[in-house]
């Protein structure tokens, strides 16, 4: 890794900052203050900048959670409710956080990594990467309502994307709907129900772009293999 790279990574400015600072010598490796921007980094080697010794960044790490209902997605939540961070074990030591939001009575799929570009990428609304939610809703929705969701509604003032929706099933006085949306606005696939009429009682996340819940138990994490990982940020065009 370039020592450009590796400053950048280690949260203490950009890559371009970095260059500007080698460039100015304020740079050292092993005491020497280097003077080019190639350096390519080897194992143990101390870096400095402005004098003060920065620690290794922290390795690049994915993970997919099923959050359960009754949980935040802030990393701290001002009124002290359970918070997604408690799920995550102690053998994960990296600095992970949530990418995106789910209610706290939203429950299903949570992508968490320390990889800041990669959940940009995932999360940024220009990038459409798709999501699937199971709804269960009062009432039996009506075909016609079903076209509008697939149309898109208007919710806080603005029209929604197209969506896919799908009446699942019919139970006695309320109804399985199968909805995948592209975009990620507020409380957005509950608003979307309430623009037709219905009250969303259960929600889960199943799918995220082509990653799915599967077997994985509630309250439960597992680390996102790199052919997913790869396949998240390709739905993103990295
Ligand atoms: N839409 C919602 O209404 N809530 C969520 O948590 C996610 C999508």
């Amino acid at each position: 890794m370039r020592i450009q790279k590796y400053i950048a990574d280690a949260g203490i400015c950009s890559r371009r900052k970095a260059e500007d600072m080698i460039l100015d010598g304020l740079v050292k490796v092993n005491e020497e203050t280097l003077t080019e921007l190639g350096y390519q980094m080897q194992e143990n080697d101390v870096v400095e900048v402005s004098g003060q010794v920065i620690s290794a960044p922290e390795k690049k790490v994915y993970y997919l959670m099923y959050k359960p209902r009754g949980y935040v997605t802030t990393v701290k939540d001002q009124f002290d409710r359970p918070c997604v961070m408690d799920l995550i074990g102690e053998d994960v030591k990296e600095r992970i956080y949530p990418a995106g939001r789910l209610d706290y009575h939203t429950e299903g799929l949570l992508i968490l990594s320390n990889d800041g570009a990669f959940v940009n990428a995932i999360t940024h609304p220009k990038h459409h990467i798709e999501k699937k939610y199971l709804a269960v809703v009062n009432g039996i929705i009506k075909e016609e309502a079903v076209e509008k969701l697939k149309r898109g509604v208007v919710i806080d003032g603005k029209k929604t994307a197209p969506a896919k929706v799908f009446l699942s099933e019919i139970f006695k006085d309320k109804c399985l709907v199968e909805i995948a949306i592209c975009e990620g606005r507020n409380r957005q696939v509950r608003k979307m129900f309430e623009a037709v009429g219905h009250r969303v009682l259960e929600l889960k996340r199943v799918q995220i772009g082509p990653i799915e819940i599967g077997s994985l138990k509630e309250g439960r994490i597992r680390k996102l293999n790199p052919n997913e990982v790869q396949a998240l940020l390709s739905l993103a065009g990295k």
